[in-house]
């Protein structure tokens, strides 16, 4: 057989998932494009593609995003807006810690330096379980460090030069001002609003913060 004989090679028949390939192989192009935008159109969905609620409508919780736990949502947001503010009073105090882990200075810098690393680590993990509690609620957590500071009742520190001491008793006032915080929240939470499980878990918390001004207290005697 002359090399001109050789059959053409045949293209086999695309498979159901490279789109691509198939489309590139179709005789007659434009193709029709399928975007975010057709499959809205096309769809039945009463959200837009990112989850906002269509111009012109406020955004309401659907069925599936609803809590239906046996409280009120009002009282819900009552709650939220609560953990709110001890979510950018926690960021807000983690900052602080992190920034005396990286400046504290003196004959006590090996043991500061790792206790307020250790001290930002768990203000971390808090501020996470606060905010995946306003979530469980159905609210939204706060989300940018202006939301933080804004609302946050603990004030950044703008000071420099600080003495470790100075951080330390820093630190115990805000820890203190924390504390009393979350003693107010568990009345409210619990007595006033109904939500027994926050209340709970805003009292584990505290308990978290007395132990930590318990050290922050033995630190300050210098
Ligand atoms: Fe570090």
């Amino acid at each position: 057989m002359s090399e001109a004989a050789v059959p053409p090679i045949q293209l086999l028949q695309p498979k159901r998932f490279a789109p691509t390939l198939h489309l590139a192989l179709l005789p007659n192009p434009p193709y029709p494009t399928i975007t975010m935008a057709t499959t809205a159109k096309a769809g039945t969905a009463k959200t837009s593609a990112n989850g906002a609620a269509p111009k012109g409508k406020a955004a309401q919780p659907t069925r599936a995003e609803e809590p239906n736990i046996g409280l009120a949502r009002a009282d819900m947001d009552d709650t939220c807006g609560l953990l709110n503010e001890l979510l950018a009073n926690y960021q807000v105090l983690a900052v602080k810690t992190k920034n005396y882990h990286w400046t504290v200075v003196g004959l006590q810098f090996n043991d500061l330096h790792k206790f307020f690393e250790k001290m930002y680590g768990f203000l971390s993990e808090e501020a996470d379980q606060v905010a995946e509690r306003v979530r469980a609620l159905g609210g939204r957590p706060l989300g940018s460090m202006a939301a933080f500071v804004e609302r946050a009742s603990l004030k950044e520190e703008t000071r420099e030069g600080l003495r470790a001491l100075e951080m330390v008793q820093t630190l115990l006032v805000d820890e203190e001002a924390l504390i009393r915080q979350l003693r107010d929240m568990i009345g409210r939470i619990g007595d006033e609003l109904g939500d027994d499980g926050t209340a709970d878990f805003v009292t584990g918390l505290m308990e978290e913060r007395e132990k930590n001004a318990w050290m922050l207290r033995a630190l300050a005697q210098g």
